[in-house]
């Protein structure tokens, strides 16, 4: 948690931030926040009697057993909004960035290389950016990649085609699209979507982005994928599990960044506020 997060909650009452053993501490907090990497599960908050709020700083709740909290009536939030720009931002950076082999260009530099002929790259106005998951974040993501003169489609079974983007079925957004990019949460069935099957039916030279969550893609099947050049490249910010040591590490046409979607001053402000906002507005109840 950023400093000027835990100064705000601060002013609603006592914290104690990241105590040695959270279970024990839990025992006596009416408030429990985190982030990613906390795991609650029903076993953590079992002692827990006078909890009545889970506040997860950022969007996904992936790491919060929802159900468990409810059959406890222990209320859970998030703070869905405040990293949408900086979420966006990031996934249009690393499509610049993969098209260009900023990676590769940059790490020869360091190693005295001077690669010029070697790292032509493409661009990205005038291909065809295909969206998985057409939320806050996808849409924001369509409507940047609009105004960089891409065109762009979109997955996703709960929203309508708009001014930015057109919405098809999964298969042929995936069957269409000259770079993906990833911003839908993870379920049962979504799990690993990017596969050697599905891979198989993407364009070659594909480029796949993923700012959203890890599982969605098969770790293997990408690797192989950017080893052989069907993918041409991929940049990562999120990975099955973190922090992250694996082989993707080693291939030169993949980025990879320590989950820092949402890591900037601006986006840990608005959760902060808006964090310690709902959790006042909770604990007076
Ligand atoms: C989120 O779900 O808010 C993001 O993955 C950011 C994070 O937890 O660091």
């Amino acid at each position: 948690m950023e400093k000027e997060v835990i100064e705000l909650l601060k002013e609603i009452g006592a914290v104690e931030y990241k105590p040695a053993n959270l279970q024990a501490a839990l025992q006596d907090a009416d408030a429990l926040v985190v982030r990613s990497a906390t795991k609650v599960t029903a076993e953590l908050i079992a002692n827990a009697t006078k909890l009545k709020v889970v506040a997860r700083a950022g969007v996904g709740l992936d790491n919060v057993d929802i159900a468990a909290c409810a059959k406890r009536n222990i209320k859970v939030i998030n703070t869905p909004g405040a990293s949408t720009d900086a979420v966006a931002e990031l996934a249009i950076c690393f499509m610049i960035a993969a098209c260009r082999n900023l990676g590769r260009a940059h790490f020869g530099m360091k190693n005295k290389k001077w690669e010029k002929k070697e790292l032509i790259g493409g661009e990205i106005a005038g291909k065809t950016l295909g969206i998985v998951g057409y939320g806050r974040i996808g849409r924001l993501v369509a409507k940047k990649a609009k105004a960089l003169s891409m065109s762009v489609i979109a997955f996703d079974p709960h929203s309508k085609s708009d001014e930015y983007a057109k919405l098809i079925p999964l298969e042929q957004l995936f069957s269409s699209s000259d770079i993906l990019s990833f911003h839908c949460s993870v379920t049962e069935e979504n799990k690993n979507m990017v596969n050697a099957n599905s891979i198989s039916k993407m364009k070659d030279g594909v480029i796949i982005i993923n700012a959203a969550r890890g599982a969605l893609i098969d770790e293997d099947a990408l690797y192989e994928a950017c080893k052989s050049g069907k993918v041409r490249a991929a940049a990562l910010d999120v990975y099955p599990s973190e922090p992250y040591s694996g082989k993707l590490l080693s291939l030169e046409n993949i980025i990879l960044t320590p989950h820092i979607g949402a890591a900037t001053r601006e986006a840990q402000e608005r959760i902060g506020k808006e964090l310690a906002e709902k959790l006042k507005e909770e604990l007076k109840s």
